[in-house]
């Protein structure tokens, strides 16, 4: 993956798309209702424009005459040397964007070293999307079933199936009200593009008293019924904890006193995020919390970042705030729409490669050189 920053020119081959130029070819491509659920946000969508706008408030001071001849990305997460700060965020259903879906996304993060984090509410099963990936990372996403049963058999899968992760996203007891899957009739979950999980689990179908095949509307209902799980609290995370003992980290935290109370409990690691602005509206932009929740934390757990990452310098901006990784969310989906496992490729390629050329103008050779003095609020 590593690519020398004089080479940045060359990306894509031929014709290099900014990531909102893969987003409208992927807009282009996709059928409308499809589209609209990626890109779209709750609401009036204040979140997810808030998310953008924040890093505009940042600009990056570099510093001259360091030799940043060597430009070294890689780091170390959870004991395993990755190329790059970056993962690819969990993003269900992803069959809409291309009918290889998370199997395509999966080689390609495994052809790059780049960690894989699978939702829930995947296409594919965990075990198929797996077997696509090798040794390579990848973590399992949950949301906490209100079936604890269903629940402990997914960690019980993945822990199984060579996932080292758990990842309990935190901020959706219910979904948020996005507008525009509501005008479109549109509901890709509860049309069965996010049951690779479920109609393969042996205690999800345990609960149905048909087959899936014979009823595959009761069990899109039951799966529905089990994925709003609006009692859950943090009990949760003492309940995993006796499923399994990979490391437990909590998505979606964005105030300062649930870093606290997530140390309290012991969790492994944070990922700051508000869901891409898919869940509450008004909801705070996630770099405008970050450096709050890294002082909370300091740096007794890895704190990640995800919503709103579109280039290089974002990643740079999210690190030097404190963060240890970044999440890329709908970036790469438009790459997997468009040109499937090769897409996901060049649109890593492409942020990371500016990542890289970020940090050699900043004057930032190792990763943990970068930080907030590297910054100007504006
Ligand atoms: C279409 C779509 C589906 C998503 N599905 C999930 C999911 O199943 N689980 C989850 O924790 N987050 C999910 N997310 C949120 C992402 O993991 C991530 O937090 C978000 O996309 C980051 O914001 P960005 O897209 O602006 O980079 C989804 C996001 C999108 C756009």
């Amino acid at each position: 993956m590593k690519m020398a920053a004089k080479d940045v020119n060359s990306l894509n081959g031929d014709r290099h798309l900014t990531i909102n130029e893969w987003e409208e070819e992927a807009k282009a491509l996709m059928e409308r209702k499809a589209f609209d659920y990626i890109a779209r946000g709750s609401g009036e969508e204040s979140t997810l424009m808030a998310n953008r706008k924040a890093f505009s408030r940042y600009q990056i001071s570099h510093r001259v005459l360091r030799d940043v001849s060597h430009i070294d990305t890689s780091m170390n997460l959870f004991g395993s040397t990755i190329s790059s700060p970056v993962l690819l965020a969990p993003i269900g259903v992803q069959t809409i964007a291309h009918p290889e879906g998370e199997l395509a996304s999966a080689r390609a993060a495994a052809a790059m070293n780049v960690p894989f984090v699978v939702s829930t509410v995947s296409s594919y099963s965990m075990e198929e999307i797996g077997e696509q990936m090798g040794d390579s990372i990848r973590w399992f996403q949950l949301y906490y079933s209100g079936n604890e049963k269903v629940a402990e058999s997914m960690i019980k899968r993945a822990e199984s199936s060579g996932y080292t992760a758990i990842v309990l996203t935190v901020d959706t007891p219910i979904m948020g009200f996005r507008e525009s899957d509501h005008r479109n009739k549109y509901s890709p979950v509860g049309e069965g593009a996010g049951s690779g999980n479920y109609f393969t689990d042996p205690e999800f179908c345990r609960l149905l008293e048909k087959p899936v095949m014979e009823d595959k509307e009761a069990a899109l209902k039951k799966q529905y019924e089990l994925f709003e799980n609006p009692a859950v609290t943090w009990d949760a995370i003492r309940k995993i904890r006796q499923y399994t003992n990979l490391p437990i980290l909590l998505k979606g935290i964005v105030h300062p006193e649930d870093a606290s109370l997530a140390l309290e409990y012991e969790v492994d690691g944070l990922i700051v995020s508000n869901h891409g602005g898919r869940q509450l509206d008004h909801g705070v932009a996630t770099l405008d919390v970050l450096e709050k929740i890294c002082d909370v934390v300091q740096g007794e757990i890895p704190v990640l970042f995800d919503s709103g990452i579109r280039r290089g310098s974002d990643i740079f901006k999210a690190l030097a705030l404190g963060a240890s990784a970044a999440l890329l969310g709908r970036p790469f989906i438009y790459g997997l729409a468009r040109e499937g496992e090769d897409g996901v490729k060049k649109v890593v390629s492409q942020i990371t490669t500016e990542f890289e050329t970020t940090m050699a103008l900043a004057g930032a050779a190792k990763i943990r050189e970068i930080d907030k003095t590297y910054l100007v609020w504006k």
